[in-house]
């Protein structure tokens, strides 16, 4: 390789997720949490908090308010109805216990792979000791995962940029859940629909059916919904569609693109 090359070669980039996920509770996580989240809304649910109202689709707030996101998580799990749910990269544990406060009788299961996070989960909820899991998502499936009817996630994949890994959490997700793939994740930080379009059209992903919703909460988050079955919801084609009305991050619409582009799907024949 001639000096010139080699040159370009040590410098060529490197791509990687945006945090260290190692030292994120003490880095950032915990802070955040305190200072952003707890500060406007309720994260730790007590009884009489929170109830899901069956007859609109809506979750009912006694006192405070939750995050849009986190109201959208626990609506759709009480419109799906789902037989057992599974938060991947489920960090301080707030919406698996607090889902399992609103849905006691559905059982609710968290993975994270750091542990630091997971010590945070059973900290703020003890009641969690016993259903959470380390996992890395972006690893080759492992059959000791739950296996469960809906899978969902939030502000996880946005944040996977490491090679083609983001694919391979995507397809282990859609392989863990038996039903439902609820993507709760900045959606401008990946081409969400094309990627799973893509994953599914080569062959990737263990669900023969993909159908792709558009998620909506009651107090305006959106998401993405992938569903096994036909469902009476909007069909998602593109990813405009899932980020109208969202201010373009020229940044992170650049590099969601390089991302896809890592991508070979199928076996191309040659
Ligand atoms: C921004 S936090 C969100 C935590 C939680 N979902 C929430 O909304 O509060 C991102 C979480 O994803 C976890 N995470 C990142 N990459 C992961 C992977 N490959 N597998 C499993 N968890 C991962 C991190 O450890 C961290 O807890």
């Amino acid at each position: 390789m001639s000096i010139f090359r080699q040159f370009f070669y040590k410098n060529r980039k490197f791509y990687d997720d945006d945090f260290d996920w190692e030292n994120y509770t003490a880095d950032s996580y915990h802070r955040r949490l305190k200072g952003d989240v707890e500060s406007q809304y309720l994260t730790i649910a007590k009884p009489g908090d929170l109830s899901f109202d069956a007859g609109s689709g809506k979750l009912v707030t006694a006192t405070r308010p939750v995050h849009p996101n986190h109201g959208l998580i626990l609506e759709m799990i009480g419109r799906l109805q789902p037989d057992s749910v599974h938060e991947a990269g489920c960090g301080g544990g707030d919406h698996v216990a607090n889902a399992q406060l609103v849905f006691p009788d559905i059982p609710i299961s968290g993975g994270d792979r750091g542990e630091t996070q997971l010590k945070l989960a059973v900290q703020r909820h003890p009641e969690l000791a016993g259903k959470l899991g380390v996992q890395d998502i972006t690893m080759p499936y492992s059959t000791q995962w739950p296996e469960v009817d809906m899978v969902y996630s939030q502000a996880v994949v946005m944040h996977i940029h490491t090679a083609v890994s983001h694919f391979v959490a995507l397809a282990n997700m859609v392989r863990q859940a038996r039903k439902y793939v609820l993507l709760v994740e900045n959606q401008q930080c990946h081409n969400f629909v094309d990627d799973i379009r893509a994953l599914h059209a080569g062959g990737h992903l263990a669900w023969e059916a993909m159908n792709i919703y558009l998620a909506e909460g009651s107090t305006g988050a959106r998401a993405a919904l992938l569903s096994r079955d036909v469902l009476d919801l909007p069909e998602l084609t593109s990813d405009a569609q899932l980020r109208a009305g969202i201010k373009p991050s020229q940044r992170r619409l650049k590099r969601a693109a390089e991302d896809s582009a890592r991508g070979l799907f199928g076996f191309g024949g040659f």
